[in-house]
């Protein structure tokens, strides 16, 4: 498979000029990126990558570091974890309240961001040092020890970040959260800061695509049966109420941010992450997707 000349198609038949999204503006910082950003970045299972654009340029992963403060969060609580929140999508999206209040306040996904909120609280409680430790996970799974937080992102979130505190103060009203909130959000607002490229993230997610183990020296990081879980819920829940669509258009387990970022893998094959970011209504990104899309359908190959 010439994947680079694939990228290539991709990257002269899209242009950011086609996508009516909007940049992200409920936190500000996020308001001020350049939305023309466009790169993608292909990493196969045997190390060979592929890219095209601003691929190695950093950027605010968001709701994409929900994947690795799960995994975190699986290893440390095993089954127990899904006492604490569930595996089924929303349909709803991804800031929603409402179904906590029927459901006692037991979030339907990890991914929503009750969900990632309740794994917050989990890793607060389990951790010594809970942003000390997501950095050190995910400087490994990338082999980069320079990828770090955005503190402007952080703080420009706390000062926004209403319905965040809402959502912990619901559900520690409704008995599932355990610490105080200010850790909770603290931690939420810094992994959601992370800044990575899509070259990084690529090699992050290869994990996910390589059955638990890293790529360079097949160590294993999680279990094949948590790796088949994780992606399961990426498959079914990583675009909230668009999880749908993803699926039908791409048809790849992934996961997306409000900073415009998309991740994607193909189990045994490869692990693929673009950035723009005009987002849809749905908070996905516009490009992102189409990019996707064109990717599973140039190739001939999706997990379907
Ligand atoms: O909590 C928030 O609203 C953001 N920090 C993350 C949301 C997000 O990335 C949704 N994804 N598309």
């Amino acid at each position: 498979m010439d994947y680079q000349k694939i990228l290539d198609q991709i990257h002269e038949e899209l242009t950011y000029k086609d996508a009516l999204g909007k940049v992200a503006s409920y936190i500000p910082e996020l308001a001020k990126v350049d939305p023309r950003k466009f790169g993608m970045h292909l990493y196969c299972d045997d190390a060979s990558h592929f890219s095209f654009g601003d691929s190695e340029e950093r950027f605010s992963i968001q709701s994409i570091s929900k994947v690795f403060t799960l995994t975190m969060a699986m290893q440390l609580l095993g089954e127990d974890l899904w006492e604490r929140v569930d595996v089924e999508p929303s349909g709803d999206p991804f800031n929603s309240l409402t179904q906590l209040e029927y459901e006692n306040g037991v979030p339907r996904n990890p991914f929503i961001n009750s969900g990632a909120l309740v794994i917050a609280d989990i890793l607060v409680s389990n951790l010594q040092d809970p942003k000390r430790e997501l950095l050190e996970f995910v400087r490994k799974l990338t082999g980069n020890n320079t990828i770090d937080y955005d503190l402007d992102v952080a703080n420009s979130e706390k000062s926004t970040g209403y319905r965040n505190y809402a959502l912990v103060n619901y559900m520690k009203a409704l008995g599932n959260i355990k610490n105080d909130v200010e850790p909770i959000v603290d931690f939420y607002f810094h992994q959601c800061s992370l800044a990575m490229s899509c070259k990084e993230l690529a090699q992050a997610f290869m994990l996910f695509a390589n059955r638990g183990k890293l790529l360079e020296t097949e160590e294993k990081i999680i279990s094949k049966t948590k790796t088949k879980r994780i992606n399961a819920l990426m498959q079914t829940c990583g675009f909230y109420d668009e999880a749908g669509e993803f699926s039908f258009e791409v048809g790849l387990p992934g996961k997306s941010g409000v900073g415009g970022g998309i991740v994607a893998i193909h189990p045994s094959k490869y692990s693929v992450a673009v950035w723009s970011p005009l987002l849809n209504k749905k908070g996905n990104s516009e490009l992102g997707m189409a990019a996707l899309e064109r990717l599973t359908t140039l190739t001939g190959f999706s997990i379907f």
